[in-house]
């Protein structure tokens, strides 16, 4: 598809004080030159510069990507590779109602974290009884080592939380515990309760799994384990989402991840899917997940993202996720300051070996340095001392601060077109489904929950495409944890036994 993008806005201005230096955590002078910049600023401003021309995200940039977006998804529902978006069925047909009853829990694979749940469900008047959580974090070495390794983690954490169960949770004597399985990495299902991991992403490197059916390996764990345990449903954490947000609300038609990865699924009628063959649904209706972090069609890409993909794990694979998801903001700002920091003074002569060592810089560091408010940024300096080891001038902090804004910028609005073009797709294929009428897109993951800017860059770019009037219908709501219950919600929907 051509597309011809329009030269990008005016780079923003950039306001620099006239003299002040912050005192801590140590002072340092400032030579001015004169054009009223300081020496050390004037030389870093032009990669600033550069960097918010190659971010920028004008309206017509916004329109490419989200109508790419539904291009590609036709495409992955049409065949199998054929598109980026490998457009996952997920053999989710029918989404919790409400009557769901009985003791569920929940497994949750995604991230740095694993997490376990319980849950007791009511029925319609009692909804959630009870619900008891667990969280690991999941050391390096297991996200490095093999699978047997990680599976035994994750069985063993389940087998502890298990021995904890006790009272409001009531399991009837004849049956089995059963669990809903959030894997959340790109799986090509085979049913709602098997399917073969693809690829790993998000930095994990665990060898022996890619090919593999992740419930037969998470089966043979808990054999190993003596724990008697069904998994009745394996799901995409975004999959979980869904049905979670959908068991308090009708109207969430889509789910969206922005946390250390992202994704997208949304419900889908069965006819539009090409692909899919002999499969009965008794709704018409599927969830799809996209995987949509591997999206690359027109992406505005910087020499920064570039080296960063270069030496990732996985060159030339989620490009989409490399650009908006929360793994990455931090890096590819660290990257910036490094050039800065060896074209200019901007932070002394010295470049401190932190600063120099890939991912020292995490998203939430950069969200904190957007909140600070103060006028000498104490606690930008605060971080950057913190975290990487560089004094700071108040120039060098606002200019880092404005590296922090462009990132998260291009972020939060390529997001947003990416939820636009979802919607747009399902609105062309079936005239009055989301535009019109309340719509529902629940999104999770820390990097939505906890950066504000973020959060506004996404909103704003939805309003921007859909205009004011379809876009006041769409409502863009956070569904905390809603991944963890709806695994457990999908078990119960898929419970071999009658509640
Ligand atoms: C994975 C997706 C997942 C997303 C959010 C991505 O890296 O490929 O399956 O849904 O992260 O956790």
């Amino acid at each position: 598809m051509s597309f011809a993008v329009n030269p990008p806005p005016a780079v923003r201005h950039f306001p620099l004080s006239r003299s002040t230096v912050v005192r801590s955590p140590r002072v340092s002078m400032v030579a001015r030159s004169n054009t009223g910049l300081s020496v050390s600023t004037a030389a870093a401003l032009p990669i600033l510069t550069k960097l918010q021309n190659d971010c920028a995200t004008p309206l017509p940039v916004l329109r490419h990507i989200a109508d790419a977006m539904a291009t590609d998804m036709r495409a992955g529902l049409a065949v199998d590779g054929g598109s980026d978006l490998k457009m996952i069925l997920s053999y989710v047909d029918s989404l919790p109602t409400g009557n769901e009853r009985g003791l569920f829990y929940a497994l949750d694979l995604g991230g740095t974290n694993f997490r376990v749940l319980r849950t007791q469900l009511g029925g319609k008047d009692e909804r959630v009884i009870d619900t008891e959580c667990e969280q690991v974090s999941i050391p390096q070495d297991i996200m490095f080592g093999t699978s047997e390794e990680l599976f035994d983690f994750i069985a063993s954490a389940l087998a502890n939380f298990v021995k904890k169960e006790g009272g409001k949770f009531v399991l009837p004597n004849d049956r089995s515990r059963e669990t809903g399985f959030t894997f959340s990495f790109p799986v090509k299902q085979t049913s709602i309760d098997s399917g073969i991991l693809i690829k790993w992403t998000k930095g994990f490197a665990v060898s022996g799994t890619p090919g593999k059916d992740i419930v037969a390996c998470l089966n043979e764990a808990m054999g190993r384990q003596g724990l008697n345990m069904r998994v009745s449903a394996l799901v995409n954490d975004t999959v979980a989402t869904l049905a979670g947000a959908r068991y308090w609300d009708d109207d969430v038609m889509v789910a969206v991840i922005l946390g250390t990865g992202t994704n997208a699924c949304y419900v889908e009628s069965v006819d539009a899917i090409p692909k899919l063959k002999n499969h009965k649904s008794s709704s018409g209706k599927t969830i799809v997940n996209t995987e949509w972090g591997a999206f690359s069609n027109g992406l505005p890409l910087t020499e920064f993202d570039r080296d960063m993909d270069a030496v990732s794990i996985n060159p030339g694979e989620q490009l989409f996720e490399k650009t908006i998801s929360g793994m990455y903001l931090g890096e590819i700002v660290r990257r910036v300051l490094v050039k800065m920091a060896e074209a200019s003074s901007l932070f002394g002569n010295h470049i401190p070996e932190r600063l120099r060592t890939p991912f020292t810089l995490g998203t939430p560091n950069i969200s904190s340095m957007q909140q600070d408010t103060s006028d000498d940024l104490q606690a930008v300096g605060s971080i950057l001392y913190e975290v990487t080891g560089m004094e700071s001038t108040l120039d060098a902090r606002k200019m880092v601060v404005e590296v922090c804004d462009t990132v998260a910028k291009r972020g939060g609005r390529l997001a947003g077109a990416g939820i636009v073009g979802i919607l747009k797709k399902m609105e062309e294929d079936s005239t009055g489904i989301v535009f019109g009428k309340r719509t529902v897109v629940a999104m999770d993951g820390g990097l939505y929950e906890h950066h504000p800017q973020y959060k506004r860059y996404l909103k704003d770019a939805v309003k921007e495409l859909l205009g004011p009037e379809i876009s006041s219908d769409v409502v863009i709501e956070h569904s905390k944890d809603g991944s963890g219950i709806g695994a457990a919600l999908l078990a119960a929907t898929n419970s071999i036994y009658e509640h």
